[in-house]
């Protein structure tokens, strides 16, 4: 059963996207299983960059199955951008497989994920504005629309009719919008639905079958760990489960059936949006981490909070996803830092505490523990081998396996597919 799955250890924007895509090469089926076009993945093949929101980050080669399980929050004008931009670029998007079961992102959730985070105030979690809060609760709360439902014409129109109705009501009196048009969104949304409808299918009974036949799987985890809805920063988070565990709700598969896991985990840390973030670092140094990492938004182009790596976060990644790997990305914007801290403990009340704190509160008052590492000042994107990284390099590497007790599996040294150092070759 060749299944592993790429799942974020931190905050976001770790480097999924590039991992997924190196190990690509060797799957026959790539499966996004949560979060929606909140997503920013990014791949560079040959200098080319390709920005995937909902597609699965398989999509660039020839052959595979790219499947958008039940999980997703599925935005049909995105997903067909996403294919239109694709198809110009020559890329073959006949592989691509939508789950009947995932649920429709609609206009009124974009209006409502915009307006609502909005109106918290100071207490806004800066979302994406996507309308992924919005589609899931109307998940949770059974009036939403799914796939299935989008693609049968008349079940459509009868189920825009009842939520617009709701809907509209909520935007006046609560969101001061005004109200959408039915005839204009079924039309929009008829229009989606006869180009999507070829790629809809069971997923799960795919997946499922393809698992029997000994395929290789690949599970594309979206956000990550910190972002969860139940492990993450709560309410600073998301509204899908990042973690690998999200995979047999997401993808309709049992627990036991994902051979692999591997955790991406960005070099240092970043995080878009409010909530706490300990190793922030308000200072030069952030600066410089946003500037030599380039750090904005790939969805929104705002800039990402900076600071350097929690090891503690990723510990708690690993025990909550099961890692089997880490695959560190992004080692090479550390090339020209003269120290390097990693967070190793949070000090809270002067005790050390053991676990990541439920309390926001306790959260935002640790104090972060620091181990120094020695800067190894040279570029390291050429390099390709583990054993000719600096020793510098290698020692912050191995200290970061060692406190999380996860082997180190990948080190990207750069955003281009080649500029990968692979430690575990056998993750398939
Ligand atoms: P994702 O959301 O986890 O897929 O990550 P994003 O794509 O949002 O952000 C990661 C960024 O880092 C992208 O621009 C990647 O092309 C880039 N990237 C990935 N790995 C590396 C690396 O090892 N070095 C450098 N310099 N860039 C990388
Ligand atoms: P990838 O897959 C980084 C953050 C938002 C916000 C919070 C809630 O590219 O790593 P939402 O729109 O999901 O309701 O926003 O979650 N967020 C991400 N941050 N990377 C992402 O995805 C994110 N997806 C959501 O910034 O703080
Ligand atoms: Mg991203």
């Amino acid at each position: 059963m060749p299944t592993v799955n790429v799942t974020g250890t931190q905050w976001g924007d770790e480097g999924k996207g590039k991992i997924v895509d190196y190990l690509a090469q060797q799957a026959e089926t790539v499966v996004r299983y949560g979060g929606g076009s909140n997503a920013g993945h990014t791949v560079a093949v040959n200098g080319e960059e390709y920005k995937l929101r909902l597609l699965p980050s398989g999509i660039l080669y020839k052959g595979t199955h790219n499947v958008i399980a039940n999980g997703v929050a599925f935005d049909p004008e995105v997903v067909l951008q996403e294919m239109d931009a694709m198809k110009a670029r020559g890329i073959d998007v006949s592989g691509i497989r939508i789950s009947n079961r995932a649920h429709v992102v609609m206009p009124y959730h974009r209006i409502m994920d915009g307006v609502g985070d909005e109106k918290r105030g100071k207490n806004k979690i800066g979302t994406t504005k996507r309308g992924i809060g919005p589609c899931y609760m109307d998940k949770a709360n059974r009036i939403g629309i799914r796939v299935c439902d989008f693609i049968d014409k008349e079940e459509f129109a009868r189920r825009l009719k009842e939520n617009i109705e709701i809907k509209n009501h909520e935007l006046q009196e609560i969101y001061d919008h005004e109200p959408l048009d039915y005839e204009a969104v079924l039309a929009e949304y008829e229009g989606y639905a006869d180009r999507l409808r070829p790629y809809v299918c069971d997923t799960i009974a795919l997946i499922n079958r393809e698992i029997d036949e000994g395929r290789k799987i690949l599970f594309e985890g979206a956000q990550a760990t910190m972002l969860d809805i139940d492990y993450g920063t709560y309410p600073y988070v998301t509204a899908s489960h990042p973690v690998s565990g999200g995979i047999t709700v997401g993808a309709g598969v049992a627990p036991k059936r994902i051979d692999t896991v591997v955790g991406v985990v960005k070099a240092y840390c970043t995080r878009v949006g409010a909530g706490p973030f300990p190793t922030e670092q308000l200072n030069d140094i952030g600066d410089k981490l946003r500037e030599a990492g380039h750090e904005y938004g790939t969805v929104t182009g705002r800039p990402r909070r900076t600071g350097w790596l929690d090891a503690c976060v990723v510990r708690y990644a690993a025990q909550l996803s099961g890692l089997d790997y880490l695959a560190i990305t992004r080692l090479d914007i550390l090339d020209a830092f003269d120290e390097i801290k990693v967070c190793t403990g949070y000090k809270y009340k002067g005790e050390i505490l053991d676990e990541i704190p439920a309390s926001l509160k306790v959260l935002a008052e640790v104090e972060p523990v620091y181990e120094t590492f020695p800067g190894w000042n040279q570029s390291i994107t050429k390099i390709r081998k583990y054993d000719d990284l600096p020793e510098k390099c290698r020692k912050y590497l191995e200290r970061i396996a060692d406190f999380t007790g996860v082997p180190l599996g990948i080190v990207s040294v750069g955003p281009n597919r080649d500029e990968t150092i692979v430690i575990a070759e056998d993750m398939f």
